[in-house]
């Protein structure tokens, strides 16, 4: 039985992107980052696909984490490090047990060979936990920044064809999902930004804020009974979040807040389910 949502802040009536007037700090370094964001577009930085060098073995874990991650291997029939170093391989079970844990508690029915789209995938790292998972007929992951630069030389693009070079019918796109056509069964969403501090935090412009936009697109690409999965950081921000899936149209069916996540985070993942 689905339970209430989280005691939801009345956000509509403290929260109004169209009335947002950001400060001047705030558009200083919106600007400095739409710069940046401009260039890596417009150079499209690429050399050639970016592995991980695999951990072999996890270490320095509890025993429960432990525990946890053998059952998860058990289960969906993946051990992660062995193509991933330990953060990634550590991060892609707790997205899976994620993923399980709110299945099963909100005991809903995952369907098979169906057609997946991750909204903000970033460099798409976690496309084999999600893999493992929905075992799909087609996994897209979306992200509308594909050539930021990292420290090794190698871009976002080059890490995501690393990601899922090896997994079946998986591709990356580089694109603002706000503008995209295309229908999915399950649509996810790991830690959208439902407010603008995270979006400057992530070295993006705010004029790619635009969550209204966002969540009607998820709701417009859903296929009929289609299901979307969502993960906030903590209790508020699933709150803001929850209040933009109802306007968009999005249909509740379920929350559940981890209060153990295998990696930790600032704040409890929440993850819920909604349907068209
Ligand atoms: C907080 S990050 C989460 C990344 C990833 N889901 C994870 O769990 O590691 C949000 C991501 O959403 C992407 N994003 C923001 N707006 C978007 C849009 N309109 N279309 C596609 N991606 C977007 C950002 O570039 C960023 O990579």
């Amino acid at each position: 039985m689905a339970t209430p949502p989280i005691a939801t802040p009345d956000v509509s009536s403290t929260w109004s992107p169209r009335e947002q007037r950001y400060s001047l700090l705030q558009r200083c370094r919106s600007l400095y980052h739409g710069l940046w964001f401009r260039l890596s577009e417009w150079i499209r930085w690429s050399r050639r696909p970016y592995h991980e060098t695999p951990i072999g073995c996890l270490s320095g874990l509890a025993s429960w984490q432990i525990t946890r991650i053998d059952e998860l291997r058990e289960h969906y029939q993946v051990c992660f490090e062995s193509h991933y170093g330990q953060h990634t391989a550590l991060a892609n079970y707790a997205y899976l047990d994620l993923l399980d844990r709110a299945s099963t508690i909100a005991k809903q029915p995952i369907p098979q060979g169906i057609a997946v789209t991750d909204v903000g995938c970033a460099n798409f790292w976690y496309a084999r936990a999600l893999q493992a998972f929905f075992r799909p007929a087609t996994l897209t992951g979306v992200d509308v920044e594909g050539f930021r630069l990292y420290p090794t030389g190698y871009s976002r693009y080059d890490a995501a064809r690393g990601y899922i070079v090896q997994l079946p019918h998986t591709s990356f796109v580089v694109a603002n999902y706000c503008e995209m056509e295309s229908r999915a069964d399950v649509i996810t969403a790991w830690y959208p930004f439902v407010t603008p501090s995270p979006v400057l935090a992530w070295r993006l412009p705010l004029r790619v804020f635009s969550p209204e936009r966002l969540f009607e697109r998820i709701a417009r690409n859903l296929t009929a009974h289609g299901l979307f999965f969502m993960v906030n950081q903590g209790i508020e921000e699933a709150a803001i979040a929850a209040t933009y899936c109802r306007r968009a149209g999005l249909r509740f069916i379920d929350q559940w807040v981890h209060s153990q996540p295998l990696r930790a985070r600032p704040h409890p993942p929440v993850a819920s389910w909604w349907t068209t």
